[in-house]
């Protein structure tokens, strides 16, 4: 069918078999390309799916030359998202860009001019956005109920939990824990409280345990980082507070909690928590409200909300939805951009061992 949107997904490694998936359960869409630079690799990905006819590429560049492609996936490892956002932007497409949106801020702004220019849209894969109980915290928020935010603390982490792949090669990744998990709790708490701008960051990263064979069997491969914490100043004179790890010595660095002038916020992590689950992606086992009554410190546990559907084929489908309607990216790059200003201050602070002032230009 003519009319279907066209798609091509870029990088065909772990992640993009949820988009391939997501994308097959959509009759208005059709998966025409893919493209991976290890030869043979996006051909027998599409024939996985059964698309046969698609085309297979090895370079993001053949792909993004065709100009019967509406829209791409962009799922390669963090220190190839950029070129191809941009080239996929630069030749008329739609994207989709899996998180974190890039590994620099200097490469985010590049991003950003290279969307303006196009006219087309690109939003950030930040699936936990549409899960229910991090929708909740945010209108809790938005509410006023907690009256003037001036503090936040986020700490979704792992116990044992370092990935493998790509995930531990700082050529191909470039950030450890900051930019697979890190990434997540930043978006949950910044949007939580409307992205304000950040201002500064102190930093600092470990990789005693991805270095370690005691913990780490691929300890000589591995050369990112696997803990991180972070002061981060922002906007409206509030405080992030950050800590993330792929493995340490502890069940979590923190639950997620906001402080208001008038109620604080808590929201807590699955008990016992998982080796491997985290409180960024909205598994959450409680919501508190800690508030006066009668002039008395009180706790009011707020209910859960069930998340119905799957929350990757909802970041999908949304992306979808609003190129087809001509809307607006879902996950702007006007939030993600904070987001990423934030993970870029982090690695120099930590190497630098100092307070990294951001600056953002205007773009
Ligand atoms: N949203 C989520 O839940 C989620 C989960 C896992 C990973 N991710 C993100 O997805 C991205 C990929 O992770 P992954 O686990 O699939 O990694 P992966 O290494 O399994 O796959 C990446 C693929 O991209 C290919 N590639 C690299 N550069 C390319 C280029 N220029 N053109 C074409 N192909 C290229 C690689 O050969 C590889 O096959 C990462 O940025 C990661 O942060 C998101």
């Amino acid at each position: 069918m003519a009319d279907k949107l066209r798609i091509g997904i870029i990088g065909t490694g772990g992640i993009a078999h949820a988009h391939a998936n997501s994308y097959r359960q959509m009759p208005d869409v059709e998966v025409v390309a893919g493209a991976d630079i290890i030869p043979g690799k996006a051909r027998k990905f599409l024939d996985e799916f059964g698309w046969t006819d698609a085309a297979a590429y090895e370079t993001h560049e053949e792909l993004c030359k065709r100009d019967d492609i509406d829209a791409v996936s962009v799922c390669t490892y963090n220190g190839q998202h950029a070129v191809c956002a941009i080239a996929a932007l630069e030749s008329g497409k739609h994207v989709l860009l899996e998180k974190p949106m890039c590994v620099t801020l200097a490469e985010g702004i590049d991003i950003m001019r290279a969307e303006k220019k196009s006219g087309k849209i690109l939003t950030v894969g930040f699936q936990p956005r549409y899960n229910n109980n991090c929708r909740k915290i945010k209108r809790i928020v938005e509410s006023g109920e907690l009256g003037k935010i001036y503090y936040v603390q986020i700490g979704g982490s792992r116990r044992r939990g370092i990935p493998g792949s790509t995930f531990i090669d700082k050529d191909k990744a470039v950030f450890g824990a900051i930019g697979d998990l890190g990434c997540y709790s930043l978006d949950l708490s910044l949007n939580s409280i409307g992205y304000p701008k950040p201002l500064s960051v102190s930093a600092y990263t470990s990789d005693f345990f991805g270095k370690n064979p005691k913990y780490y069997p691929e300890a000589d491969r591995f050369s990112v980082d696997d803990f991180s914490a972070a002061f981060i100043r922002l906007e409206g004179d509030i405080i992030l507070d950050y800590r993330m790890a792929w493995a340490m010595h502890m069940d979590i660095c923190s639950d997620f909690i906001i402080l208001g002038t008038d109620a604080g916020l808590k929201a807590t992590a699955p008990s016992p928590n998982p080796l491997w689950g985290s409180i960024i992606s909205g598994d959450i086992a409680g919501l508190y409200l800690m508030h006066d009554q009668c002039g008395e410190p009180v706790t009011t546990p707020l209910s859960l909300e069930q998340t119905r559907g799957d929350i990757f084929f909802m970041k999908v489908r949304d992306f979808v939805d609003q190129v087809e309607k001509g809307g607006k990216a879902p996950i702007p790059t006007s939030q993600i951009i904070y987001n990423q200003a934030i993970l870029d201050a982090m690695l120099t602070s930590a190497r630098e061992k100092c307070e990294v002032k951001i600056k953002i230009p205007e773009i």
